[in-house]
């Protein structure tokens, strides 16, 4: 039976164990999008994890949604990554980058006055945290056909700054109702060019992103991360066979390039899920979504049962540096404190309350 402490090959990296850390944002970057010393630490304390994906990073100044997290568009953010992908592989960890381009979900106020670009002219639902506090999301500029490969570009240079910087490679998230989700989602894509209009078109801005990346750095140490159904942020996928239509079609276009791997949000016994497993020819790691928090039980038994080749980790990582020695030997952990999340200094962050073993 396979193990959650066994080793395992995933695309161009041999791993330690198969707990991947999750993706998360932690707006502790400089206002110029550079990760601070702090941020090299972070992740160094977290090295003991398979692999590490970091904080969503944007590719470009416009694919910025929220303040202070960190960019890979600048040479100043390159220096940044640098410091923290030497501090990870002194401790003999693997880190790549998460390439998050937020589209409407976004505030000028958050990014220096840049535009707010999506597939459609349509404004997600609710307020977005700002310096001057909740703002309504506003309403973001339509890319013309011509700009959506543009686009795509950044996220290949992102990759090729990401790999410059010393990083093992990127994940691409396509997941939670961001720029690349709001393409795939019919109710944030009311395009009726080629990136609009039927399942196979949503389909094909995600298709070119992987592509474009790959082709910058190698498909082996390319990601992609996927949520079908969230239903986050106002992306919608209410129809059940369009939506699986629509995920068909992107892990069909991206077959050819031999992803290092498939990660995938939500529960991984849905039917869809399941499909999606058999279709991807590579390692996938699984994540069930935000209820309830991942722990030690249910990590083991998605590796032990087949239905996972890892487990990506969020909150109890955040609490618990060390985590993998903690559920390796059944260790007591701590809860994350959600006050320290977003934003702020080393409390919740490299600094944790003392507890005893
Ligand atoms: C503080 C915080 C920030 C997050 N930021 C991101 C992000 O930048 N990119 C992403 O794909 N998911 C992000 N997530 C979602 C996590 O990767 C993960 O899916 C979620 O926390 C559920 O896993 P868990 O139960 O192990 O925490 C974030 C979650 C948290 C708690």
């Amino acid at each position: 039976m396979r193990d959650l402490f066994d080793p395992v090959t995933v695309g161009a990296w041999t791993l330690a164990n198969r707990i991947v850390m999750a993706p998360m944002t932690r707006n502790r970057a400089s206002a110029a999008g550079v990760p601070r010393d702090i941020t090299a630490l972070y992740y160094r304390q977290r090295a003991t994890a398979g692999l590490i994906v970091t904080e969503g990073v944007q590719p470009s100044a416009a694919g910025q949604g929220y303040p202070n997290t960190p960019g890979l568009h600048t040479p100043e953010q390159i220096e940044g990554w640098r410091a923290v992908a030497d501090a990870v592989h002194a401790e003999g960890g693997r880190i790549v980058a998460q390439i998050m381009h937020t589209g409407r979900i976004a505030h000028p106020a958050n990014k220096d006055g840049n535009e707010t670009v999506a597939p459609s002219a349509v404004a997600a639902p609710g307020t977005i945290h700002t310096a001057e506090g909740a703002r309504p999301y506003p309403i973001p500029r339509a890319l013309g056909t011509a700009e959506v490969a543009a686009v795509a570009e950044e996220y290949a240079g992102a990759a090729r700054a990401a790999v410059a910087a010393g990083l093992d490679g990127v994940e691409l998230h396509a997941a939670n109702g961001y720029l690349p989700h709001q393409f795939l989602a019919p109710s944030t894509n009311l395009r009726d060019d080629v990136y609009g209009g039927s399942a196979a078109a949503r389909a094909r801005f995600v298709i070119e992103v992987t592509e474009a990346t790959a082709a910058a750095i190698g498909g082996e140490r390319v990601g992609i991360r996927l949520s079908p159904g969230a239903n986050l942020h106002g992306a919608i996928e209410d129809d059940p066979a369009g939506t699986a239509a629509t995920y068909r079609a992107l892990l069909d276009g991206i077959a050819p390039l031999g992803l290092a791997y498939l990660h995938t949000i939500g529960d991984p016994e849905e039917p869809l899920l399941r499909e999606l497993r058999r279709r991807f020819d590579g390692p996938v790691v699984v994540n069930d979504g935000w209820y309830p928090m991942t722990d030690e039980h249910t990590a083991r038994r998605r590796v032990a049962s087949g239905q996972a080749d890892l487990v990506a980790v969020g909150r109890a990582f955040i609490a618990q540096p060390d985590l993998v020695r903690r559920w390796r030997d059944h260790a007591p952990v701590a809860e994350p404190d959600p006050a320290t999340f977003y934003g702020g200094g080393a409390l919740g962050y490299t600094e944790h309350p003392a507890r005893s073993e």
